[in-house]
């Protein structure tokens, strides 16, 4: 991406909607690049849930007086958006949960304990965030199905000869990152898809990293499920989004069951309800789905093919100062079409934890650790790595504090 590009969001503006951006310890500003972890919301994002509950605050479900209708409205016109954000059908294929880790975990209760068996396949990749992949090793443990890892190859990329190997007509689910949260790759989701469905089995991908950063149609990669997090794309904590496809969301059994979710309950069975309530049950994060609904006007007013201009630019040049310094091991592809915008990386002689820590000192904010991809460590031959990942209101100045501070490391440990 050119630098054209990058300057096309306002960064500036941006950041005046980020009171955030402006705190300050032991007199410096702080560097915020934590964001594959959770990213900040602005203030027309905390205004909105703000207002909700100033004005609107009640429980949904339509009730009979002018609050609750209004919550109920709000609520559902939540999921509309998300539908149409996404190039989903409707509401009916958006399932408001916890975060991502609730979302894979619904698909797994709901329809891998009940379908799976012994000898069926679950595929995954070698670089799956531990919700996907603790998950589908629990329900392949009390299922008798195996689980598989496509291989990472020496790039960061997924060996696709061996994911059309690995896939075949014992597979029942094929269930990809779509953007690896370490090692930043773009992974070829819809090919995944498309070699799940000649075999007859399932995809389910993983989004979290994908849908705050690019624009995403789950139409057009086919996908049978596809989740994601509401607060790594500016919106609150507290809701992730499920999307499933009507026909099959309308077999799954619910994962959880109780008030709001049904059709008819006698002492001796229930019915559930229409979708998408079907699968949420109880009272639902009502001001979260307000504010993911804002959060989606407010990255749609950036436009997602200028966010994502901008993560390229920011790893392509993260990734080239990094590189350019010699004793720096990155991971992952290098800059470009097929990396988000995070780079992780480790400077030779000094450990992850201590690198980041030593960060802090000038208040830039990376991840140290395993990232939630400890088999993916293990293969790198690393216990730990630094995570720096970027949202629209980075800029290259606040790479360049992060490049300096490295020297203070190499001082102390190297
Ligand atoms: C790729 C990926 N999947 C899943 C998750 C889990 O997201 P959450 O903690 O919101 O459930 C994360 C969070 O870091 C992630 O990066």
């Amino acid at each position: 991406m050119s630098q054209q590009n990058l300057e096309s969001l306002d960064v500036e503006a941006i950041r005046e909607e980020f009171p955030i951006l402006e705190r300050e310890f032991d007199g410096q500003q702080v560097v915020y690049l934590d964001n594959a972890a959770t990213t900040q919301t602005p203030d027309p994002v905390v205004d909105a849930m703000s207002d909700y509950y100033r004005e609107s605050n009640a429980n949904v479900h339509r009730g009979i007086h002018h609050l609750s209708q209004e919550a109920s409205v709000a609520y559902e016109e939540a999921h509309d958006r998300v539908a149409d954000f996404i190039g989903a059908a409707g509401r009916e294929e958006i399932v408001f949960t916890k975060n991502t880790t609730e979302s894979e975990n619904l698909i797994a209760y709901s329809w891998g304990l009940n379908e799976l068996g012994p000898g069926d396949e679950v595929v995954l990749t070698e670089m799956e965030h531990h919700a996907s992949l603790v998950t589908w090793q629990q329900i392949a443990k009390r299922t008798g199905a195996n689980v598989e890892y496509i291989r990472v190859d020496e790039t960061g990329r997924l060996d696709m000869d061996h994911a059309r190997d690995l896939i075949g007509d014992d597979t029942a689910l094929v269930s990809a990152v779509h953007v690896s949260n370490t090692l930043g790759t773009v992974n070829p989701v819809g090919e995944l898809t498309a070699l799940a469905h000649e075999h007859g089995a399932l995809s389910f991908i993983d989004g979290a990293q994908a849908v705050p950063n690019r624009p995403v149609d789950v139409s057009e990669i086919d996908a049978d499920f596809y989740a994601f997090s509401g607060h790594k794309m500016a919106g609150p904590t507290g809701i992730g989004v499920l999307y499933g496809k009507q026909s099959l969301l309308e077999e799954l059994e619910p994962y959880l069951y109780g008030g709001g979710m049904i059709r008819k309950v006698t002492f001796e069975d229930s019915t559930w309800g229409e979708l998408p309530w079907k699968f949420e049950p109880g009272t639902p994060p009502i001001a979260e789905a307000v504010g993911l609904h804002a959060a989606i006007d407010w990255l749609e007013d950036l436009g997602m093919e200028r966010v994502q201009a901008h993560e390229e630019e920011l790893a392509a040049y993260a990734y080239d100062q990094l590189a350019a310094e010699g004793d720096v091991e990155i991971y992952g592809p290098e800059g470009g079409a097929d990396r988000g915008g995070l780079v992780s990386f480790n400077l030779e002689g000094v450990h992850a934890h201590d690198l980041t820590s030593i960060l802090n000192d000038h208040t830039v904010a990376v991840r140290a650790g395993d990232h939630c991809t400890q088999p993916l460590h293990d293969k790198l031959g690393v216990p730990a790595s630094t995570r720096a990942s970027f949202y629209v209101y980075n800029t290259r100045e606040e790479i360049d504090k992060l490049i300096d501070a490295l020297d203070d490391a190499r001082a102390l440990f190297a």
